[in-house]
C-alpha cells in the first residue's frame, strides 16, 4: 500500500476504470477528472467497492476546453500540495470534423493539447526527485508525421490521419519532455495499450465498434502496461520510453525526431497562449 496522490484523466469508460480501479486498490489518493457528472458519480461507487477507505476527488473537466483543463487543474492545486503520478490518458477518435469549445480540430485538442497542458499546469506539485511519474497514452497508430501544413485537417478531414497524428504528438512529447533539463526528475512514458475492447470507436458507427468488440482483449489486459509502469520503481524503466505488453519498444523514425517536437510543443504552447479564453501562459 502506498500514501502516493495520482491523477487520472479517461477513467468513467474503457481501460480506465481498470487503471483507477487498480490505484485505490494499491492505496493511491485519486484526482479523477471527467467531463460528466454523472460517470464520475458512477466511478466512485465502483472504487469504492474496491475499496472503501479511498480517497477520491471527483473534478469536472471537459478536455475539449482549454478554460475547463485550467480551472480543474486550479481546483487540483487548491487541493493537494503533492502529485506522485499523472495518468493522461483520456482520449478519442473522430471519423468526421468536429471543433472543440476553443474552435480547434477536437481530436488535436482533446488527444494532444490538453494532457500537455495538464502537464504543464501541475508539474511544480510533482516532485523532482527521480519518483514521480507521467504516463501519457498513445497508439500503435502513430505512424506518418505531423502535418503543419494543416494541422487541423481543415482542407480536408481523415480521422484515421488526425488521430495518428495526435497519437505521434504525444508519442514526441513525452520524448522531448524526458530530455528536457527544466523536467528533469521526472519520469515520462507512453503507453500502447494494444486493440482493447472499449467504447473509442462510438463516433464510428457500427462497424468501427464491431472491430473494437471483435478484435479487442478486455478492459482489465488493456490496462496490463499502465500498471505495470505504475508499479517498477523508475529505475527499472526508462523515462521518454513507449511501452507496449510491458515492455520498451522501438518506433517509426520520425517518432525520435527532436527537432519536429520541439515545433510541435511550440505550436502547442501557441494555441494555448492565443486560445484560451484568458491567455495562460505557463
Ligand atoms: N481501445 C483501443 O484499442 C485503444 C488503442 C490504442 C490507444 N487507445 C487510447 O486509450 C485511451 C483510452 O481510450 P479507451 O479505449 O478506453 O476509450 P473510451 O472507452 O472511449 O474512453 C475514453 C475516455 O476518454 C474520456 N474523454 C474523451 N473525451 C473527453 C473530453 N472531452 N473530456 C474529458 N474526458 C474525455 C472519456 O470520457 P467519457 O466517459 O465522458 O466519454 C473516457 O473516459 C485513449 O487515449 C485512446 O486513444 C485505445
Amino acid at each position: 500500500m502506498t500514501n502516493k496522490t495520482a491523477l487520472i484523466t479517461g477513467a468513467t469508460s474503457g481501460f480506465g476504470v481498470e487503471i483507477a480501479k487498480n490505484l485505490v486498490k494499491n492505496g493511491y489518493s485519486l484526482f479523477v477528472l471527467g467531463r460528466s457528472q454523472e460517470k464520475l458519480k458512477a466511478l466512485q461507487c465502483v472504487l469504492n467497492e474496491v475499496n472503501p477507505t479511498c480517497n477520491i476527488e471527483l473534478i469536472k473537466c471537459d478536455l475539449s476546453s482549454l478554460q475547463s483543463v485550467v480551472e480543474s487543474c486550479e481546483e487540483v492545486r487548491s487541493k493537494c500540495e503533492q502529485i506522485n503520478l499523472l495518468v493522461l490518458n483520456a482520449g478519442l477518435w473522430n471519423f468526421e470534423f468536429k471543433t472543440s469549445k476553443d474552435q480547434i480540430e477536437e481530436t488535436l485538442q482533446v488527444n494532444l493539447i490538453a494532457p500537455t497542458l495538464i502537464f504543464k499546469r501541475l508539474r511544480s506539485l510533482l516532485p523532482t526527485d527521480n519518483s514521480s511519474k507521467v504516463i501519457f497514452t498513445s497508439s500503435g497508430l502513430h505512424q506518418g508525421t505531423i502535418y503543419y501544413e494543416d494541422i487541423e485537417f481543415r482542407k480536408r478531414f481523415s480521422g484515421f490521419k488526425s488521430y495518428r497524428q495526435s497519437k505521434l504528438g504525444i508519442l514526441l512529447i513525452t520524448r522531448l519532455f524526458a530530455l528536457k533539463p527544466a523536467y528533469s526528475g521526472i519520469s515520462f512514458y507512453c503507453v500502447h495499450p494494444g486493440v482493447v475492447n472499449t467504447k473509442l470507436g462510438r463516433n464510428a458507427g457500427w462497424f468501427a465498434n464491431l472491430f473494437f468488440k471483435l478484435i479487442g482483449k478486455s478492459p482489465k489486459k488493456g490496462a496490463r502496461t499502465h500498471i505495470h509502469l505504475i508499479k517498477e520503481p523508475t529505475s527499472k524503466l526508462s523515462s521518454g520510453g513507449y511501452y507496449a505488453n510491458c515492455r520498451m519498444v522501438k518506433t517509426t523514425r520520425q517518432s525520435y525526431d527532436m527537432e519536429m517536437a520541439e515545433r510541435l510543443e511550440q505550436l502547442i504552447q501557441n494555441y494555448i497562449d492565443t486560445r484560451s479564453a484568458k491567455p495562460e501562459s505557463v
